[in-house]
């Protein structure tokens, strides 16, 4: 059985709510935008798991503050790649324990397993660190800089991390990303600049940049949401490949159900800054437990119109993660809600081996018709 290469343990990420003047003399009361509130997920070798939720759910900020791309305010980040050397291990843990970020013990601890604590390295060496995890973004209009050439904005990750010896050499390893993204002969593309190729293209640039640096471990936010949907498929199939031919392993995040079913082997759903099911891809589609989860399903568009099911529509507010409710917090939203759920939170629920469930349905308290 394939090993884990990332597991992410109770995450947080909270954004301290700036005040007026006058509101900070009158109330001492910091308050936060809890935008990851508590995410656990195990990532295997060569998996694509994909983290599914509304707007606003916490996705993309667990993506960054996995590469500490956001300083999480809590948990732990575990990697497990085997790209690091012994040396830059070592290294690595002798900085943090210097400064204080780990005890001599968890040092010696990390470097027994082979494992580092991305919380706590310091931020020279997560640079080093992320070499070995790369984001891919949504945008490929944004994160693309129009005045920069296609040569240029690959090999900036190897400019930043002082990696190939002289220009030829940076030269042949964009040549490369640039043919392993399928931007075929690179040299047609390496000097031409953003607005001068496809949308499609450009992700393929930003996959690119993404890929120059060898990475073992991919966070592709929504990278295919802001394409036609013809092209779309194209973009996953290479993802898809670069996993197959390249061992490459997957965060990946969408807010569309149907992308996340056909590209991805684990399932995580997430409201308001927690996953509240977890499991197989097939089986959380196909058998859904948590309320939301079902609601999400409901309203996907379905091929066949025979395959009609009824749709569920959420009422209330749209959630805000600054003012997250008590106990379970889908209850003002959701049909099955009871007086258990108005107070007191869930713990996950295996409902099969690999499969859980935070609901108080599943813990057999009410009824889900
Ligand atoms: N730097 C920030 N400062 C304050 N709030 C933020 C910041 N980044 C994200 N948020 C808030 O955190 C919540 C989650 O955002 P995000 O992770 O982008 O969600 P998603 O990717 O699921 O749409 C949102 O309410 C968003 O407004
Ligand atoms: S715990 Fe209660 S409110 Fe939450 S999803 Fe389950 S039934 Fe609904
Ligand atoms: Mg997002």
């Amino acid at each position: 059985m394939a090993k884990d290469l990332l597991q992410v343990e109770g995450l947080q990420v909270w954004f301290p709510v700036r005040r007026g003047f006058v509101e900070s003399l009158t109330s001492k009361e910091q308050k936060y935008v809890k935008a990851v509130d508590g995410v656990s997920f195990a990532i295997k070798e060569r998996e694509i798991f994909c983290l599914v939720g509304e707007s606003g759910c916490g996705k993309t900020t667990t993506g960054k503050a996995i590469l500490r791309l956001v300083e999480p305010t809590g948990g732990d980040v575990r990697y497990f790649g085997s790209g690091l050397s012994a040396a830059m291990m070592k290294d690595a843990v002798k900085r943090s324990v210097s400064k204080k970020l780990m005890t001599a013990k968890e040092g010696e601890e990390a470097l027994a397993a082979g494992t580092v604590d991305v919380r706590k390295l310091t931020k020279d060496k997560m640079k080093m660190l992320r070499q070995k995890m790369q984001m891919i973004f949504q945008d490929p209009y944004e994160s693309l800089n129009p005045k920069q050439s296609i040569y240029d904005i690959v090999a900036e990750p190897l400019m930043v991390n002082s990696i190939g010896a002289n220009e030829a050499e940076r030269e042949k390893r964009v040549a490369k990303a640039l043919d392993d993204s399928g931007l075929r002969p690179p040299k047609d593309f390496m000097w031409r600049y953003p607005h001068e190729v496809s949308g499609g293209q450009r992700q393929r640039v930003g996959i690119a940049g993404a890929l120059v640096l060898e990475p073992q471990f991919l966070v592709a936010d929504e990278p295919v949401s802001m394409l036609d949907v013809s092209i779309r498929s194209e973009i996953l199939k290479l993802m898809l490949d670069l996993r197959n031919n390249k061992g490459l392993t997957y965060l990946f995040i969408t807010h569309d159900l149907s992308v996340a079913y056909v590209f991805s082997d684990r399932i995580g759903i997430m409201y308001l800054g927690k996953i509240v099911e977890l499991g197989p891809t097939e089986e959380v589609i196909k058998k859904p437990m948590h309320p939301y989860t079902k609601a999400l399903i409901s309203v996907v568009p379905k091929p066949d119109p025979r395959m009609k099911t009824d749709k569920i529509i959420l009422k209330g507010e749209r959630p805000d993660p600054a003012h997250i409710p008590p106990g379970c917090r889908f209850h003002p939203r959701c049909p099955y809600v009871m007086e258990k759920c108005k107070v007191e939170e869930p713990e996950p629920i295996y409902v099969s081996q690999e499969h859980w469930v935070s609901c108080w349905l599943a813990a057999g308290e009410g009824k889900a018709e």
